[in-house]
């Protein structure tokens, strides 16, 4: 088993597309095994995305990422990282349009920064995403378990 790290977007869940995509999760073998609405600030949605904070799109992409509410969610089943990273499709949701008509990107998402889904892109990226929005999620479980 393998989790990922699987955030609906501000324009994904302002667009009404929430249901539709679960449903998409659950029919591909997903389990959700955590799930939160959060509201990210500058200061959060910047270090979520350090690693392109050199870009020329770092200012609008944080702008847009604290624009209103993401909902991000642990998913678990085999190969979950790629798995979640080919059923969203490209970042550019333009292109998905095109390339990928039945990814997630192509049903719901407009372009390269309002692209309606996020996934994590390594199992590196997948541990420090989950951790970011989860803390200790597996310590959790086993305080749990043993109580
Ligand atoms: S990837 O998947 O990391 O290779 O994609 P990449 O193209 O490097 O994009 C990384 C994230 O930056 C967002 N992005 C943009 N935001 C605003 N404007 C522009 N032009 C733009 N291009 C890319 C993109 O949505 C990626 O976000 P995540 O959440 O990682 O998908």
């Amino acid at each position: 088993m393998e989790r990922t790290l699987a955030m609906i977007k501000p324009d994904g869940l302002s667009g009404n597309h929430m249901e539709k995509i679960k449903e998409v999760i659950l029919d591909s073998g997903f389990e959700i095994v955590e799930e939160a609405v959060v509201q990210l600030d500058a200061q959060r949605a910047s270090l979520f995305y350090v690693e392109h904070s050199s870009r020329s799109f770092f200012d609008s992409l944080v702008k847009y990422m604290t624009s209103g509410p993401v909902l991000v969610m642990i998913l678990e089943r085999p190969d979950a990282i790629l798995h979640w990273r080919v059923l969203i499709g490209p970042t550019d949701a333009r292109k998905a349009k095109t390339s990928h008509p039945n990814s997630i990107r192509a049903m719901c998402g407009v372009d390269s920064e309002k692209n309606c889904v996020h996934g994590s892109d390594s199992p590196q990226s997948a541990a420090r995403e989950i951790l970011f929005f989860f803390g200790d999620v597996r310590s959790d479980t086993v305080e749990h378990d043993e109580l």
